[in-house]
């Protein structure tokens, strides 16, 4: 792919133009540059660089908060919905199905024409209750569960047939030295769950793109050498499966992932599309200078992989504001993990984006 090589070329100058690029009538390098901000969005720039530029979402902002409203639609090229197409949300009750938040978001992206990314089909957390205390007191054996499973991804992937571009549909399934994680789903149906769980996402929508997904596969390692052969493994059982789902959830206080470009160029070598699925950075609080520093670099790391890799779709950020995010409920004494601030201004991250950014889609419009 062009790009790769283009970026590769000027990654150096990344660091260095910051916030500007230099304007055509910079001829010669002696030139004085009169700085032309950027003023194209993150999925603008995005478009130019051939990726897309996702956001997680979240519906009760979406709905209450007009400036995040704003920011999504104008921002990002690429929607994925935090929570609402979780089993737990669209299966409220056996039998009861609602898309009622998913199908808001699906409209929502479409009048603002961008993609939509479904997440997830299985997973081991956010499951109804009813399917948890059925599990647990034996009222649902392994093979009414079986059959719940088949029916849950057959009605949700069926319901949005033709307007969800890529499912999750393995969300977690691996422990950290690559076995499988012991969840609800091995412990009941055995590992063939993962294949079954592919096979009725394509059955109920051929057309969609189907992703194995998971947290810590930026680097070369254990979990990620055995991400990598649970998708060849199933392809050559003949499941259908298309990509790798790269989460990307960072610290700044860790070194940024040194082999992210390495592993996900093995995982594209191998047939497979790539993705960063649920990129953020989170800080050990107070932000400074130089944690946000730190953060822009761990953002730039992950785009910049996904900008190197063939067949690497886009990057989605988990959230991009402090305010709207995951990491404080979670990471005791961590936040501020989005690219903006609470005020929605730029933070260093989001400024290394765009610089990086207008690199890839100049180098491309060279090419
Ligand atoms: C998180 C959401 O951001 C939270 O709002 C929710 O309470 C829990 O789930 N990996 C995933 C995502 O695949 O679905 C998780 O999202 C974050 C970690």
């Amino acid at each position: 792919m062009q790009v790769s090589r283009a970026v590769a070329a000027v990654a150096g100058a990344a660091a260095v133009l910051c916030l500007f690029v230099l304007p055509a009538d910079a001829e010669t390098p002696s030139a004085k540059p009169s700085p032309v901000p950027i003023t194209q969005t993150l999925g603008q720039l995005g478009d130019r660089a051939g990726i897309f530029v996702g956001t997680a979402v979240d519906m009760t902002a979406l709905d209450n908060e007009p400036t995040y409203r704003a920011r999504v639609a104008s921002e990002f090229t690429s929607v994925t919905p935090e929570n609402v197409m979780k089993w737990q949300q669209v299966g409220p009750a056996r039998g009861v199905l609602d898309f009622a938040a998913a199908d808001e978001l699906v409209s929502f992206a479409q009048a603002n024409h961008q993609r939509v990314r479904g997440h997830t089909l299985v997973w081991h957390n956010q499951l109804p209750s009813w399917l948890t205390s059925g599990v647990a007191d034996g009222s649902i054996t392994p093979d009414q569960l079986r059959d719940i499973l088949r029916q849950h991804i057959l009605d949700e992937v069926g319901h949005f047939k033709g307007k969800v571009a890529q499912w999750d549909v393995v969300n977690e399934a691996l422990n950290e030295d690559g076995t499988f994680r012991s969840t609800i789903w091995l412990q009941q149906l055995g590992p063939g769950y993962i294949a079954d769980a592919f096979t009725w996402a394509h059955q109920a929508d051929p057309g969609a793109k189907l992703f194995y997904n998971d947290f810590n596969l930026e680097s070369v390692g254990a979990k990620s050498d055995a991400a990598l052969k649970l998708v060849q493994d199933l392809r050559s059982q003949g499941v259908h499966v298309d990509g790798i789902g790269i989460q990307g959830h960072l610290g700044a206080q860790f070194p940024a992932p040194g082999t992210i470009q390495e592993n996900l160029k093995r995982m594209s070598d191998a047939g497979f599309l790539t993705e960063i699925t649920e990129g953020d950075v989170r800080i050990v609080l107070p932000t400074d200078a130089t944690n946000l520093e730190a953060q822009a670099e761990g953002y730039r790391v992950l785009l910049d992989a996904c900008l190197l890799t063939r067949r690497c779709g886009g990057l989605t950020v988990w959230g991009f504001t402090g305010l709207h995010s995951w990491v404080p409920g979670v990471f005791n004494g961590q936040g501020a993990a989005g690219v903006l601030d609470a005020n929605f201004n730029a933070k260093p991250a989001y400024n290394a984006l765009r610089t990086d950014l207008v690199l890839a889609a100049r180098s491309r419009d060279d090419d």
